[in-house]
């Protein structure tokens, strides 16, 4: 179990072995917006004065990688054995960033070797090992935390806020549109890694995004019941990071319709084939008796019911209604850290106070479930209804 830290202790430091730290996700999200920002400022200090602060261990394949990123940012600590950083007591958190395919191998051992473990989504490839995981942890009593970030985006920290206040009425259904055009790197290059176009090696935007959007889902509006979804693989021909051609195997769009418990209805487009013609890169569409809003990464909108037009559909005339102008702004009224940050921060928190974590190898299972179950739908023409999935 994790070290429960005495109320009367000054200080705690945390050793988190970082594996993946030279990917996008690592590198940026994770080394140097989450832990070396929360080093920089001192740690972080839980409730009753304790201070927290973190040391991070950079493990990757490529030492002479490992000891640029090392010199570039002050860290002592680096290694391509990742065996002996897990056997070392002095790392107290596996967090994993690796490729999805290279995953659930390495949280085994961490599991095995006692360390409390952080992970990016997806747990796993399949819900058979996302759920071996969860009960590994839960056998080997490590607390565990799986990235759900975007429900620290300040568009859907805003979202939160109307739903707690009551302001929807009933919640009727909510539209998200995620997706942008990704280029297939030839003429222009990819600006994501190629191995998001090839099912073998664990791509796919449903594999990717599926988990985002069952956390979102099950906090804000209901847990997921069902999924309809129709994949796409769009664009066949792309261009790898060498400039390779290849064939792309895995979907690239997908056009989904989830039930959530409760009766709201979520419709979701995600996708890498569309061009933006939205605010923000994600945005989501609520729907309520009482009020509308729409909601991206930072900005929130609202309509009130008495701030709604009543169109009239006339085929014959053009439109001259600003439609865009009945809605009216939500204000920030708080400061948003960077969401993989905040969780972060709440996660050592929670390790260092041994509390209860929600967002857990459980959790991220839910995820992969979604995600398959996705998959599944789309291979079989109909809409798949989710078990409970629990650890027992
Ligand atoms: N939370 C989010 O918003 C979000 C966004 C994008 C990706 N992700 C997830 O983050 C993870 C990494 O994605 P990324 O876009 O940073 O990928 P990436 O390809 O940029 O980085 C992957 C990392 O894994 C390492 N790696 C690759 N193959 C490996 C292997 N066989 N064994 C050990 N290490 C290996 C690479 O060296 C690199 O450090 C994926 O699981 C992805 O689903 C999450």
């Amino acid at each position: 179990m994790p070290e429960v830290l005495s109320p009367t202790a000054a200080a705690r430091e945390v050793g988190i072995i970082m594996n993946g730290v030279s990917g996008r996700m690592g590198y940026r999200q994770h080394l140097v917006r989450s832990i070396l920002a929360i080093r920089d400022q001192g740690g972080i200090e839980l409730p009753g004065g304790t201070r927290v602060t973190v040391k991070p261990l950079l493990v990757g394949r490529r030492e002479a990688k490992l000891a640029e990123l090392a010199a570039r940012h002050g860290i002592d600590d680096y290694t391509t054995d990742l065996d002996a950083a897990l056997a070392d007591p002095r790392w107290d958190i596996y967090a994993d960033f690796l490729v999805t395919k290279a995953r659930a191998a390495a949280l085994r051992k961490a599991i095995a070797a006692g360390k409390a473990i952080y992970t990016e989504k997806p747990t796993a490839e399949s819900v058979e090992e996302a759920l071996e995981l969860a009960r590994l942890a839960q056998d080997r009593g490590v607390k565990a935390g799986v990235v759900h970030d975007k429900l620290y985006l300040p568009g859907l920290q805003k979202l939160k806020r109307l739903i707690d206040s009551g302001f929807f009425g009933r919640i009727l259904s909510v539209r998200g549109e995620f997706g942008y055009w990704v280029f297939e790197g030839d003429w222009q290059k990819a600006q994501r890694p190629s191995w998001n176009y090839r099912t073998e090696d664990g791509g796919g935007i449903i594999v990717d995004m599926f988990p985002h959007w069952n956390y979102v889902l099950e906090n804000l509006f209901g847990e997921v019941k069902s999924v309809y979804t129709h994949a796409a693989v769009h664009i066949r021909d792309r261009w790898d990071e060498n400039g390779g051609r290849y064939t792309a195997t895995a979907e690239d769009a997908a056009y989904a319709v989830f039930e959530l418990d409760g009766g709201v209805v979520a419709q979701i487009n995600s996708s890498w084939t569309t061009r933006v013609n939205r605010d923000e890169l994600v945005e989501f569409h609520v729907d309520g008796t009482h009020g509308s809003a729409v909601v991206g990464l930072f900005g929130a909108k609202i309509q009130h019911r008495n701030a709604t037009p009543k169109p009239v559909w006339n085929p014959d005339l053009a439109d001259e209604h600003d439609y865009h102008g009945d809605w009216a702004a939500v204000p920030t009224n708080d400061l948003f850290l960077n969401g993989f940050r905040q969780q972060w921060e709440e996660f050592l928190a929670s390790y260092v106070q041994g509390t209860d974590y929600a967002f857990d190898l459980l959790s991220g299972a839910r995820g992969v479930l979604l995600a398959e179950a996705g998959l599944q739908s789309s291979r079989e023409g109909r809409k798949v209804d989710l078990p409970t999935l629990t650890l027992g």
